[in-house]
Order: C-alpha cells, then sequence, then structure tokens
C-alpha cells in the first residue's frame, strides 16, 4: 500500500501511521529512510558558504522528518509494548569529511535521536536503531558528485554514472571484492526489524565495508 507522505509536515506523518493502523490493525516497523542532501554539491561545500535557508530545509527534512516518524510510531507502538523504529543515518552521522556540513549534521542528529529514544522507549519493549551507509550509487549521491562537474551529464543517472560511483566508492572502500549496493542497506534494516536482532537497541549499525573503522597508517 503506498501512502504519500511529506516527512516534515507533521500532518502527513500523523496520517500515514493511522493509514497503516486502520489497514493493518497495528505498526510493527516503522523505517525512517527519507532523506536530502541539500544543493551544495562538492564543488560548494565551506562553511563559508554556509547557506541558513537551505541548512533549515536539510534539518526539516532529515531530522525533523525523523522525529515526527520516531513520535508518531511510538504514539501507536507504545500501548500495544512492542514495535521496531529504524532510522537511516550515514558515515556522515558520526564522523567528518564525508559530506556537506549541513547534512553532516543532520546524520549527527539522527544518531543521537536514536540513541536516546532508545533510552525512553527501552521500558515498553520498543527497539530503536540506525544504519549509517558508505556510498551507494542512488541519484542522491551521483547529483550530489556531478554538480558542477562538467564530465558527467546532468539528469537522471546513466548506467555509467552509476557504474563510475560504485568506482569510487570501491576505491575508496577498505573491503575489497563486494560492490556496496541498496540492497545491502535493505538487508541491514531487515535485520534490524527481524527477531534476529531482539536484543539490539540504541545501535548505529555501520555497513562501510570498515571505511570508518581504518587508516592503514602503519601499513598492515
Ligand atoms: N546514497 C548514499 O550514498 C547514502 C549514504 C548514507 C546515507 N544515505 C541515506 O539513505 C537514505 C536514502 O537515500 P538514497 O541514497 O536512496 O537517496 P534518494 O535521493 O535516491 O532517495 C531519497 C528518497 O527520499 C525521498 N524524500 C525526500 N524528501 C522527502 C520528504 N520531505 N518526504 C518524504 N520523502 C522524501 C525522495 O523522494 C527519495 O525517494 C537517505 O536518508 C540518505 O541520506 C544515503
Amino acid at each position: 500500500m503506498y501512502v504519500h507522505c511529506d516527512v516534515g509536515q507533521e500532518e502527513q506523518v500523523k496520517s500515514l501511521v493511522d493509514t497503516t493502523v486502520s489497514a493493518f490493525g497495528r505498526l510493527d516497523i516503522i523505517f525512517n529512510n527519507a532523506g536530502i542532501l541539500g544543493n551544495q554539491s562538492r564543488h560548494r561545500m565551506s562553511i563559508m558558504e554556509f547557506n541558513p535557508e537551505e541548512f533549515d530545509r536539510i534539518m526539516s527534512v532529515n531530522v525533523k522528518g525523523t522525529a515526527l516518524g520516531m513520535k508518531h510510531a511510538a504514539r501507536v507502538m507504545v500501548p500495544a509494548r512492542r514495535g521496531c523504529i529504524i532510522s537511516t543515518s550515514s558515515v556522515a552521522g558520526f564522523m567528518g569529511g564525508t559530506g556537506p556540513h549541513a547534512y553532516t549534521a543532520s546524520k549527527h542528529a539522527i544518531v543521537g535521536l536514536t540513541k536516546n529514544t532508545a533510552c525512553e522507549l527501552g521500558r515498553y519493549g520498543i527497539r530503536v536503531n540506525c544504519i549509517s551507509p558508505f556510498g551507494v550509487a542512488t541519484s542522491m549521491l551521483i547529483n550530489g558528485w556531478r554538480e558542477g562537474d562538467s564530465e558527467w551529464s546532468k539528469g537522471v543517472a546513466s548506467e555509467e554514472e552509476v557504474q563510475k560511483m560504485e568506482e569510487i566508492v570501491r576505491d575508496l572502500a577498505n573491503l575489497k571484492g563486494p560492490t556496496l549496493k541498496a540492497n545491502d542497506i535493505a538487508e541491514a534494516a531487515l535485520y534490524l526489524a527481524s527477531d534476529a536482532s531482539r536484543y539490539v537497541s540504541g545501535h548505529n549499525l555501520v555497513v562501510d565495508g570498515g571505511y570508518s573503522s581504518s587508516k592503514n597508517c602503519v601499513g598492515l
């Protein structure tokens, strides 16, 4: 079932949750995955070009949207004394240098919201976790990367651009072999949504092939 929802608009998030409960009788899982990178491309990322309106727009979708999803999920999960809240942060949610400033601030906020909400809702048996992916060659990443780069065409990402982006991520990654795909993030979400993670809460599940935990400066 599809319900149109702007996650920055509380009435629409409320309606999304209420429609789900009306249709299915309860809400087991919410996945707060919507997010925007903003208009700051890799060519305009300096703090000296910080744009307050753009910051508000990014925070409204990424942080307020996630908090509203948590709020309205909790509203129906608390009486049921069960439920699972998952949100998408990023490697930019716990380290510097992997995204524009506003996006990085917003993704750090999602990790904080996850831990604080897990702290509150644990007593009701509700688990709250987030996922932090490294680069996945979606339209978000490709648009952010190519803006202002004449080498890459504008518009919908071509197969060539997807392959080129995957190659860039593979080169940066510590783990060699697999290419990070959206499906790897879906598998992480499924794990967090399932009973396989029944004792996992307040956790930030990093899916980055070891990127953030390895700076090989001793020649290992
Ligand atoms: N692609 C990456 O490399 C990467 C890395 C780390 C984290 N993430 C995060 O993963 C999530 C998914 O991103 P993606 O890479 O699939 O990008 P994407 O641009 O392909 O998808 C983002 C989705 O969010 C939706 N969206 C945007 N604003 C919305 C709003 N106000 N209300 C409802 N929906 C809205 C868009 O319609 C789109 O479907 C985001 O939270 C993003 O920050 C992506």
